[in-house]
């Protein structure tokens, strides 16, 4: 019975979940799947209602997920206690994303600070340079394998811009991502925080480096203002909570934007019509994009932790309860969404979907993900005439052979290979680098 499977350890479902939490869903939009001891919500509302109840539920679990037991045997109809004390036991326990009440409130004010109207101008005109670096080249050479070539690189180098990691430090920065395991893996070395190798923990080490050198040479960027920055209160924060703030940041907009541009290329490639719909008027590219986040977007899933005896709808829950929310089910939930499971442009309050996450933890890097995956969009569309998959590494329509990442985490390829016909008014490749110095 598919219900019965494991979102998290089956391979099939771990390449492909939607038919997974379909089944899940019919035995309800909050329900204990049968063999497991957490629960899943696959419910649009129910969702929303665990998003904004940061009183009942704690965010400290939701990089390790809901499979790994606590490190602590829950007690009574509160563990607030018991979780304080075993809080630095949990996967990226000192990530903003797992932090609760003021601790994360505190990070996020700064984060909140830190995406002003004119950083984003400035690192938007770094985002339409790039793109069209990259799209160039594609273009002139006929085509591109679209995730290491250019999805890739491009996410990274736009957030290490908008972040200010000096030019010189770049390349390493792509070396790293590259050779870094796609979070969610099996492979449990992903998980493996300690290890100096672990790419999280290079950055960490060159973001201690930045952060100490802004205190002595503030300069206009993100790291300057954070290493200079207090907290509402007044108080500063401590040299770690930056580093990790920084490095999580570069990190949670890595394979998220990433994923999305693949999986928004398919849709541009298989969806019929859509690609000339495009061209005939760009300014359909963003609901599109955000058509895609709806139906496909790039985290799969999130997690929580009950605190105290709580509801989910009407389902109780139990203080110490883990809950896996599934990001990549929940906007297809049938009671909000007409025909949730086709792709429909201009669907109204689109906006709503909730592959950003809701509430205090809602993603804080979506205006970025929306713009820099926008502007690539409009370059593919411009400079091409039509786009399509490389069929001798694809294999033709009805018979396609696409590889997803084998991730709990994220949602998207391992490699796309493109065909790409220049349109008539493509003037070709650019000769230097603007990214890379
Ligand atoms: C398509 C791209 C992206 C997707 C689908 C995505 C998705 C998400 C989701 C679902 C959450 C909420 C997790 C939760 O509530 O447990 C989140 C949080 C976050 N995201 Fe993104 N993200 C994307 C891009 C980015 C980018 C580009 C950045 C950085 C510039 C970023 C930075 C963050 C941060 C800092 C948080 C934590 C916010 C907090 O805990 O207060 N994300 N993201």
């Amino acid at each position: 019975m598919l219900a019965e499977k494991n979102f998290y350890t089956d391979h099939d479902i771990l390449l492909d979940p939607y038919a997974y939490f379909e089944a899940i869903r019919e035995i309800g939009p909050v329900c204990m799947p049968p063999g497991k001891d957490y629960f899943i919500v696959t419910g649009y509302e129910e969702a929303i209602e665990v998003f904004k109840n940061t009183a009942d539920f704690s965010s400290s679990i939701s990089v390790q997920g809901a499979a790994v037991p606590l490190p602590f045997e829950p007690e009574g109809s509160d563990i607030t206690a018991q979780l304080e004390q075993h809080r630095n036991q949990l996967l990226g326990y000192d990530y903003i994303v797992n932090l609760d009440d003021k601790a994360h409130t505190n990070l996020r004010s700064l984060v909140n600070r830190l995406f002003t109207p004119s950083r984003l101008k400035a690192n938007e005109e770094f985002i339409l340079r790039y793109s069209d670096e990259l799209v160039r080249a594609a273009v002139s050479n006929g085509g591109c394998e679209i995730m290491r070539s250019i999805a890739t690189p491009f996410v990274t180098l736009v957030i290490a811009d908008l972040l200010g990691v000096p030019a010189s430090d770049r390349q390493l920065f792509m070396d790293t991502i590259e050779a870094a395991p796609v979070p969610g893996s099996l492979d449990a070395s992903e998980n493996d925080y300690s290890g100096e190798n672990h790419p999280m923990v290079v950055m960490a080490t060159y973001f201690t480096r930045y952060i100490k050198d802004r205190w002595e040479n503030p300069r206009d960027d993100i790291l300057s203002e954070l290493a200079h920055a207090s907290f509402p209160d007044g108080s500063k924060p401590r040299l770690e909570d930056l580093v990790n703030l920084s490095t999580f940041m570069f990190g949670a907009g890595q394979d998220t934007s990433a994923k999305l541009i693949g999986n928004a290329m398919r849709y541009i490639v298989e969806h019929p019509g859509l690609q000339d719909q495009l061209r005939q008027d760009r300014s359909l590219i963003a609901p599109m994009l955000e058509e895609v986040l709806r139906l496909e977007g790039s985290s799969k899933a999130t997690t929580r932790l009950a605190l105290r005896d709580t509801k989910i709808g009407n389902v109780s829950v139990p203080a110490g309860s883990r809950v896996l929310i599934a990001l990549a089910s929940i906007s297809r939930d049938p009671r909000r969404w007409d025909d949730p499971h086709s792709f429909v442009l201009g669907r109204p309050r689109i906006k709503e979907h909730l592959s950003f996450g809701r509430g205090a933890h809602t993603c804080a890097g979506a205006p970025l993900a929306r713009v820099e995956v926008r502007v690539l969009f409009e370059k593919f569309i411009d400079y091409t005439s039509h786009i399509d998959f490389d069929e001798t590494k694809h294999g033709a329509r009805g018979a396609r052979r696409l590889d997803y990442e084998p991730s709990f985490i994220v949602r998207g390829f391992s490699e796309l290979h493109l065909k790409l016909t220049p349109s008539e008014t493509f003037t070709g490749k650019q000769p230097a680098s603007v990214a890379v110095s």
